[in-house]
């Protein structure tokens, strides 16, 4: 095969496949879902842009190729024939093996026949041949699964049904990490289900349109808010720095990479990127915790989008955002948020309270009324329940070991008066 025409996939959380999907035909790429993540055959074009556009990706593979084994001999022999001489030297590689339903789990032993298949030599402080996750599909082949992100090349083995398939990295650290984020707060949300949660409600029009605007009234460090300017300004992830060079991908590394077509790909992103935010797209974000709101204008001036937002200290009632729009004459546009859930912070009898003042921001009367939409991260129905608005699913995927469920009510608020008050304080 062509060494230049790679069959790649893009990695996400479970359940954000649609979206991936949808962002690689907006990148011109045509991917076929898988649980997890999505594959297609390209080229460096298509690896380079993956790693630097992708928004709810968490890694970009290259296979090194598959074929059926049973046996330790027959992976060690069959294995001798991949290309190894893509990966790349200069550090020990670290492997990641799940094996299901196959002759072959021993996960420890199918990585140590496999280095020896490609003379990988196994790092000096490994925890020892073995040292890998436990069986799993391909959905929980997303790192932020205990793979640590800095190190050697990353190979990637999967074992089900007895064919093997063997994937090479290309992206390095977890795409999640776009760099701006140093300051967090309690309980902060990747960027990668900030930006999932975006594309699934304002910001899933054509990246022509100029999205509405959006409020994060519990914005933390600011990761809904930073994804929603990158988003709207059309800059890329990988570019996601003040300065717009590029972070570093593993691809980098190769023998074989690209650096002028690497160099263009850059140069294009940087020339799509808008000089403000479009149109009357707007964004707030706002919490409570004024430690947490330096937190989030430290993030997005390292991203430099920090004149791209109004950021205050405020509680969910005095939340800025719908009083400013009316006034300048912009339609309502969306509330998206990653409010407070059981089980990291607060109790549920707490929480019950602040999320029925949610619930009345969008009834009659409340501030939210009169056509905002919305849309949060859920952890907890009975939680949900108490908005007592009528929420439907939009996404579930996993974050920090919860299940979580994207809600959403669209556009359905009604405009009869004023706001009914203060909403009760969460611990
Ligand atoms: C789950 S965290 C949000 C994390 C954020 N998405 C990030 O990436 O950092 C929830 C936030 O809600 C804030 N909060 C809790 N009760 C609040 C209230 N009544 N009004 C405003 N903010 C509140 C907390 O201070 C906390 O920062």
């Amino acid at each position: 095969m062509d060494p230049n025409v790679f069959r790649l996939m893009a990695q996400c959380p479970p359940g954000l496949e649609p979206l991936l999907v949808s962002e690689l035909k907006g990148l011109g790429i045509r991917a076929t879902a898988l649980q997890g993540g999505a594959s297609w055959t390209g080229g460096w074009s298509d690896l380079m842009a993956a790693n630097l556009h992708l928004r709810v990706a968490s890694r970009v593979l290259v296979e090194l190729g598959t074929f059926g084994a049973r046996a330790l001999g027959e992976l060690e022999r069959k294995g001798g024939a991949l290309p190894w001489d893509r990966v790349p030297r200069a550090a020990p590689a670290r492997f990641r093996v799940s094996s299901s339903r196959s002759r072959l789990y021993h996960e420890g032993a199918i990585e140590e026949r496999l280095r020896n298949a490609g003379d990988l030599p196994a790092p000096a402080e490994s925890a020892g041949i073995g040292d890998v996750v436990g069986a799993r599909g391909d959905a929980d082949l997303d790192a932020g699964d205990g793979t640590p992100d800095a190190g050697g090349p990353l190979v990637v083995v999967r074992v089900h049904r007895d064919k093997v398939t063997v994937r090479l990295d290309t992206s390095g650290e977890h795409l999640h990490r776009r760099g701006y984020r140093l300051h967090v707060g309690v309980a902060p949300l990747r960027e990668t289900l900030a930006s999932a949660l975006l594309l699934a409600g304002p910001m899933s029009d054509s990246p022509s349109a100029a999205p509405p605007p959006v409020v994060d009234p519990f914005c933390g460090s600011g990761t809904v808010a930073i994804e929603a300017a990158l988003l709207a300004r059309r800059i890329a992830p990988g570019l996601a720095l003040a300065d717009r060079t590029p972070r570093h991908f593993a691809f980098r590394d190769w023998p074989d990479f690209p650096q002028a077509a690497w160099e263009l790909e850059v140069e294009a992103a940087r020339a799509d990127i808008l000089p403000e935010l479009p149109g009357r797209t707007a964004i707030f974000g706002s919490d409570r915790d004024a430690g947490v709101l330096e937190a989030a204008a430290a993030n997005a001036e390292r991203a430099g989008v920090l004149e791209d937002l109004h950021l205050a200290t405020a509680t969910l009632s005095k939340a800025p955002g719908p009083e400013e729009l009316a006034s300048a004459g912009v339609p309502p546009g969306w509330l998206v948020t990653n409010p407070p859930y059981g089980g990291r912070l607060g109790d549920r009898r707490r929480l019950r309270a602040l999320y029925t003042s949610l619930g009345r921001a969008f009834g009659p009367g409340g501030r939210f009324a009169a056509g905002w939409s919305l849309l949060y991260f859920s952890g907890d129905p009975v939680l949900d329940a108490a908005t007592g608005l009528p929420l439907e699913e939009r996404f579930a995927t996993s974050h920090g070991g919860l299940r979580v469920r994207a809600v959403a009510m669209e556009g359905a608020g009604e405009d009869s008066g004023e706001d009914s008050g203060e909403e009760p304080r969460e611990a």
